[in-house]
């Protein structure tokens, strides 16, 4: 088949790890017989230093155009000033928001060679298999209104949480479907012992649940649940939240993989192209020293692949030669190894001989 596939490094490293996530991708796109081109384009950072915004018309229609989208990660030290006008951030964000991609699907699934990496007992880490599944476009992030005044000499800022229906429903009946695929249980987690917008997400989610009577659904408070998380992970299947939640949930739930490296992310509209990214930020600290883990950009990839071009045998390959590389011992720094960037990359990809 063929696909055109925006990049967009963005910042840190971001482009370092994307280099070898498109390198993967064109590696298994000649080994199976399909034509994959790539296009970059800037945001973040690197495009407020070059165009004064986060995120340019040109950079989100030429998403908009292509079969999807691959991202490394955005911000830095240089654009942190909270009183600046301009930030990083506010490219992803919009750019999650112009593709509509309001379903963000964050895999945790740890190694069992990769145990010891986490602080967390191996026994606890045991069958874990979680699919978190995070509202995108909703929530505290995009709510209305949103701003700041002065209120009798003092300061004041303001969020909103809010959440329609519509917006619950769409999510909710993602995961139910998920789960039909996966061992069947879904755990909507919300504080509905304290906020409106949850108790409405808390009734909806029981209204879908009644179409799919084959998947068991849970509730369980945000608190709750972020407790549940390092004392029992594998009662998880499928967990599904609001945005600022799973934003939270999903870097704790990272540290059972071993290290937030490892973990890569899809987020999915009704059609469109997805976003695939990385859970892990821009790192500055690691930067431009050829030394991050590739593994959450290149699993990302394969996720492009399984959810976007609807080639599962191709995504099966790149996630069976991760696995292989981990397995024989290939670790970056993160992990408690030496191996560079695009060493791990080179392991990964002579692993693709014994799958293909
Ligand atoms: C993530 C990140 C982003 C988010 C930031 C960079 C805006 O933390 O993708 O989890 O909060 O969504
Ligand atoms: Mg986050």
């Amino acid at each position: 088949m063929k696909a055109h596939i925006a990049v967009l490094p963005g910042d840190g490293i971001g482009p370092e790890v994307l280099e070898q996530a498109v390198r993967v991708l064109q590696i298994v796109g000649t080994l199976c017989g399909h034509e994959f081109t790539f296009s970059e384009h800037p945001i973040g950072g690197c495009s407020i230093d070059a165009h004064g915004i986060a995120l340019t018309d040109e950079t989100l229609a030429a998403c908009r155009k292509s079969d999807a989208v691959l991202l490394g990660a955005v911000g830095g030290p240089q654009w942190d000033n909270p009183d600046a006008a301009v930030r990083p951030e506010q490219g992803l964000l919009a750019l999650r928001k112009g593709l509509n991609v309001y379903a963000n699907l964050r895999p945790v699934k740890p190694h069992p060679a990769l145990f010891d990496a986490s602080p967390l007992k191996p026994q606890l880490l045991d069958n874990v298999d979680i699919m978190v599944i995070r509202e995108l476009t909703g929530g505290l992030y995009f709510g209305q209104p949103k701003f700041r005044k002065v209120v009798d000499g003092q300061r004041q800022a303001v969020d909103t949480l809010v959440y329609t229906e519509t917006e619950v429903r769409r999510i909710v009946e993602l995961a139910f479907h998920l789960a039909q695929q996966r061992r069947k249980k879904v755990t909507s987690v919300d504080k509905a012992n304290v906020l409106e917008s949850s108790r409405l997400w808390r009734q909806v989610a029981s209204e879908v649940a009644a179409h799919y009577p084959d998947v068991t659904l849970d509730h369980m408070l945000v608190d709750t649940a972020s407790m549940r998380l390092v004392t029992l992970p594998a009662q998880f299947d499928v967990l599904v939240t609001e945005n600022m939640f799973g934003d939270i949930l999903t870097d704790e739930a990272s540290i059972l993989a071993g290290s937030m490296g490892m973990l890569p992310s899809a987020s999915l509209g009704d059609g469109g192209p997805g976003l695939y990214e990385p859970i892990h930020g821009s790192a500055p600290d690691i930067a431009g020293k050829g030394i991050a883990n590739p593994i959450g950009s290149i699993a990302s990839a394969a996720m492009l692949l399984r959810y976007s071009l609807k080639l599962e045998r191709e995504a099966a390959v790149i996630d069976g030669a991760v696995d292989s590389a981990i397995t024989r011992g290939c670790r970056t720094k993160d992990l408690g190894g030496s191996l560079s960037t695009r060493r791990m990359t080179d392991e990964i990809i002579e692993s693709f001989q014994s799958y293909t």
